[in-house]
């Protein structure tokens, strides 16, 4: 599980993006093409990833009627949605689109219309996508030795993928931002553990969409990573 053929460009693009909520128009024929060529490579292990255009948004989101809906077979880890779902904001950020992740920005009748939802499938999320500007890059985020308990210095001592996949995990957006995550780096592993937070309806999802960018982060340092089921997570070996 979490296996993806992960792509160099996603690196960049995890260091470029941000939510974007008002479009200025919908992405292209050739841009939905490509996209649509990544959906149906993210679509597996109890996943599919799917691209619309019409309804289905809220009107929080302005320009573009273009989305991804993510829809998971029942059973499937939560994770593993976010994990494939920002493996498509990132191909879409490197092709110069915006996105934003919407747990409540969408009217869920007309999605389940759209995906013909079958009893044992459920989607969570979907995904906005469409032409922008994308805004200047200062992601809030928790401080790194608040995220895992050391310094950048120290991460590097540990190793350079290591120190990768943190700093690339902690840019990871998430519902609220929350970041409801906890790191703990060690020389022959990489965790992301749950952490209490107010609002947990997305945690694992949230948890997903950070094991990505470790992953891109590892991989950016030579690595590859493999996933293993932990207490309150996952842990990264590469
Ligand atoms: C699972 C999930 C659900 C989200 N739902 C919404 C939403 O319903 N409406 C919205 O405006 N933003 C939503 N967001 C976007 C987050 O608010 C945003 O990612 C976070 O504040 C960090 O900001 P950034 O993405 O610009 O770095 C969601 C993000 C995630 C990961």
């Amino acid at each position: 599980m979490f296996e993806l053929n992960l792509e160099k460009s996603w690196y960049d693009a995890m260091y470029k993006r941000s939510s974007v909520r008002k479009y200025t128009g919908a992405p292209d024929k050739a841009q939905l093409d490509r996209l649509g060529v990544l959906c149906r490579k993210l679509s597996w292990q109890g996943i599919t990833v799917r691209m619309f255009k019409g309804p289905g948004l809220k009107n929080m989101v302005k320009g573009t009627d273009v989305y991804a809906v993510i829809v998971a077979r029942k059973g499937t880890p939560m994770e593993l949605e976010g994990f494939m779902g920002e493996a498509l904001v990132l191909e879409a950020t490197d092709m110069g689109l915006g996105t934003c992740w919407l747990g409540a920005g969408f009217y869920p009748e007309i999605i389940r219309r759209n995906v013909n939802l079958q009893s044992d499938e459920e989607v969570h999320c979907v995904i906005s996508i469409g032409k922008c500007t994308l805004p200047p890059f200062a992601p809030k985020r928790k401080d790194v030795v608040k995220l895992c308990g050391q310094t950048e210095e120290a991460l590097g001592a540990l190793g350079a993928w290591q120190k990768e996949a943190v700093l690339a995990a902690r840019l990871a957006p998430s519902a609220l931002n929350q970041q409801p995550w906890k790191i703990v780096a060690e020389k022959n592993g990489v965790s992301i553990l749950e952490t209490s937070v107010l609002y947990k309806k997305y945690a694992p999802l949230d948890r997903g969409i950070a094991m990505l960018h470790a992953a891109v982060g590892a991989h950016h340092a030579g690595r590859q990573a493999v996933w293993k089921k932990v207490d309150g997570g996952y842990q990264m070996r590469a």
